[in-house]
């Protein structure tokens, strides 16, 4: 073990999933965040890990994330801010409801969890936040407006909170992946293959590949093992950083 705690959001499926099996394998002790209790806390028992159900839209269930964290495993020293959801709407039609609850979780709980998990990590001079942004936080892509500003906005609140942790030892990055076989990804090629009326081998060979130089989906165990790695005392030089995990999308 290594004594260090860490907190994945959404970490009851998809990459979140994925980055807590790879922190567990670690030797950290995980606690999975998730609004989803079912599957939460059968992802947990199966890993591990403990479970806090919380719904990163509500302002205080950040609060109560962190502190039942802190009292029940001492510390807050890695912080994994992934849980999100995808809603593709003309930006016409964009229902404002969905719009401010995309921004509240992918966005607002993010700098929640940041500013109360900040005192834990600088009193230790010591700690590793680490955003699951996205491909579409460095470029846009149609009809999905709510979530391209959300993970644009999360890049900027990486790149400044990584400026004011340089002097107590925090490191803070995004990672920013292309196309990942999860769930999320899932029900949208199942939807894009029925609007647009084409099979799903299709949807993901002419939609979500069409930028990629690499024609193939991203596993969420290798989003996991990047994770696994910025935690490590070894990433300690990157920090501020949008890192492109994207099959060569945005090298064009
Ligand atoms: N799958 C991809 O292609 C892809 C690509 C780039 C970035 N991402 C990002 O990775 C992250 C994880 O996505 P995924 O594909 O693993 O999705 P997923 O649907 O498999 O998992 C997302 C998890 O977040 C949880 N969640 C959603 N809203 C929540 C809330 N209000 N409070 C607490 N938990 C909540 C869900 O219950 C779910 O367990 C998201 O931020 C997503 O934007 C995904």
């Amino acid at each position: 073990m290594t004594g260090k705690v860490a907190i994945v959001t959404g970490g009851a499926s998809g990459i979140g999933l994925a980055a807590a099996q790879a922190l567990i394998n670690d030797g950290h002790k995980v606690v999975i965040a998730d609004r989803d209790a079912e599957v939460g806390e059968q992802a947990a028992n199966l890993l591990g890990a403990l479970f806090i159900q919380a719904d990163l839209a509500q302002r205080e269930d950040n609060q109560r994330l962190i502190d039942e964290t802190v009292a029940q495993l001492g510390s807050v020293d890695i912080l994994v801010n992934n849980a999100g959801f995808q809603h593709i709407c003309a930006v016409e039609a964009f229902p404002e409801d969905v719009w401010e609850n995309m921004l509240a979780v992918m966005l607002t709980s993010p700098f929640l969890l940041t500013r109360y998990a900040w005192p834990h990590m600088k009193n230790k001079r010591w700690g590793r936040i680490i955003n699951i942004a996205s491909v579409h936080g460095l470029v846009a892509s149609q009809y999905k407006s709510a979530y391209i500003s959300a993970k644009h906005g999360l890049l900027g609140l990486t790149k400044t909170t990584a400026l004011e942790g340089g002097e107590f030892g925090i490191t803070v990055n995004a990672i920013c992946p292309a196309y990942v076989r999860t769930p999320m990804v899932d029900k949208q090629i199942a939807a894009q293959a029925k609007t647009q009326n084409i099979s799903t081998q299709e949807v993901i060979e002419k939609v979500m590949l069409k930028n990629a130089a690499i024609k193939q989906l991203i596993e969420p165990e290798e989003i996991g093992a990047f994770v696994s790695y910025l935690a490590t005392p070894l990433a300690r030089s990157f920090t501020g950083a949008a890192l492109a995990m994207d099959l060569g999308w945005t090298a064009q």
